[in-house]
């Protein structure tokens, strides 16, 4: 297919996991991406958009429809710079934002040219306008973009704006003078995918599954959660991952509850799956399981903010560590998030056992994940 007919699709992505979204990519759509702080962009035929939907890496995917470069807009007073920002809509591919949404929603929505008598039928719609880089530098805010922007396309299209309820959603991108806009395919974020009932520390789906990616299972592997809360590691883990056997478990009567809920949530998607998931109440400090029956463990440990404290997590950890070196068997792996780095680096120095291979997500999420191998 010639370059000029793909679309340059834009997702937005876990900042410190960019390259495993990459790979995942790579492995499923078999193109390249370029990636930087949070987002990762590739180029792809437009029939294969649904395909982008089913990525598990990726919190939300969207096509670029203009990008353009207004020299000094930086430097323009307000009315000019919002003028030229409506000014935008004549050099926006609509043809292409109409399409890539039909093919990512799988319906039709009433097309346009020029004002329609029929406005009922009309797509509802929404601008959403982010800036990076320095702020200061423009003399707007974003929502005044947005809204320019907005009130153009209504009286160009007759689209109605609605916040809420929106059929489409824009995204006006501005860092200094380059602007591009996008068009979303996805209208709620794909990291809710598996959970209904939610607790105070619930996990992106997202993140759940680059972790359980990392830890390089295989099939009839069995992989644990023994502070699984809602219990979103083994579901997306049971999700991803086929001909694994998925166990979660935590200590809290309240989180045995969530993960029942999420369960029956998911029960259809399950029942298409060849992995298994199962959820326990348990003191994930002693384990009823025996001596090295334990593939991998992938865990989102308390970590001293909403649940647990820093004091209580120095010897929590480290009994947690001793009980895990006990159930892993030899070669087997641990993948466990926390932004309490001092209770990992106590817990691995009185344990003695586990080598951390692991990495900072970044400031963003203020989170550390320790890949651990003994
Ligand atoms: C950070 S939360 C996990 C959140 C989970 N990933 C989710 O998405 O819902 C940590 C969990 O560890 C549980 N926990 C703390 N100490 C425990 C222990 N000794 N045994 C089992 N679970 C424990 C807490 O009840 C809490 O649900």
């Amino acid at each position: 297919m010639a370059e000029s007919s793909l679309y340059s699709i834009y997702t937005s992505v876990i900042t410190g996991f960019e390259w495993l979204a990459s790979e995942e990519i790579k492995s499923k759509l078999s193109v390249k991406s370029q990636r930087s702080r949070g987002r990762v962009q590739f180029r792809l035929e437009p029939k294969r958009i649904p395909e982008v939907l089913k990525l598990r890496s990726i919190d939300n995917a969207y096509v670029i429809v203009l990008e353009k470069t207004l020299l000094n807009l930086g430097k323009l007073p307000e009315e000019e710079a919002l003028r030229e920002i409506q000014n935008l809509i004549k050099s926006v591919d609509w043809e292409t934002a109409v399409d890539a949404w039909q093919l990512a929603h799988g319906r039709k929505i009433a097309h346009f040219v020029g004002l329609p008598e029929d406005r009922e039928n009309l797509p509802k719609f929404r601008v959403t306008c982010f800036r990076a880089g320095e702020k200061s530098c423009h003399s707007f805010s974003s929502m005044d973009a947005a809204k320019s922007l907005g009130a153009e396309i209504n009286n160009t299209f007759g689209w109605r704006p609605d916040m809420k309820n929106y059929d489409i959603e824009l995204v006006l991108r501005i860092n200094g003078d380059t602007l591009s806009l996008m068009v979303a395919l996805n209208n709620e974020s794909l990291f809710k995918r598996n959970v209904c009932a939610y607790g105070p520390t619930t996990m992106r789906s997202t993140i759940c599954y680059c972790m359980v990616a990392l830890a390089k299972t295989k099939p009839d592997d069995i992989v644990l959660d023994p502070l699984c809360g809602g219990g979103s590691i083994p579901l997306e883990g049971s999700l991803a991952f086929p001909d694994r056997v998925f166990f979660g478990g935590d200590n809290h009567p309240l989180a045995l509850e969530r993960c029942r809920e999420n369960h029956d949530y998911n029960k259809k998607k399950l029942a298409n799956t060849s992995s298994t998931v199962n959820f326990f109440q348990w003191d994930a400090a002693a384990l009823p399981l025996k001596d090295d029956s334990v593939d991998a463990i992938v865990t989102d440990l308390p970590f001293g903010k909403k649940i647990g404290s820093k004091k209580n997590n120095q010897g929590l950890y480290t009994l947690l560590f001793e009980e895990w070196a006990r159930v892993v068997r030899p070669g087997g792996s641990v993948v466990a998030l926390t932004s309490d780095k001092r209770s990992i680096e106590t817990a691995m120095r009185n344990s003695q056992v586990w080598k951390n291979h692991g990495d900072s997500l970044g400031k963003h999420w203020r989170s550390n994940y320790s890949m651990l191998s003994h």
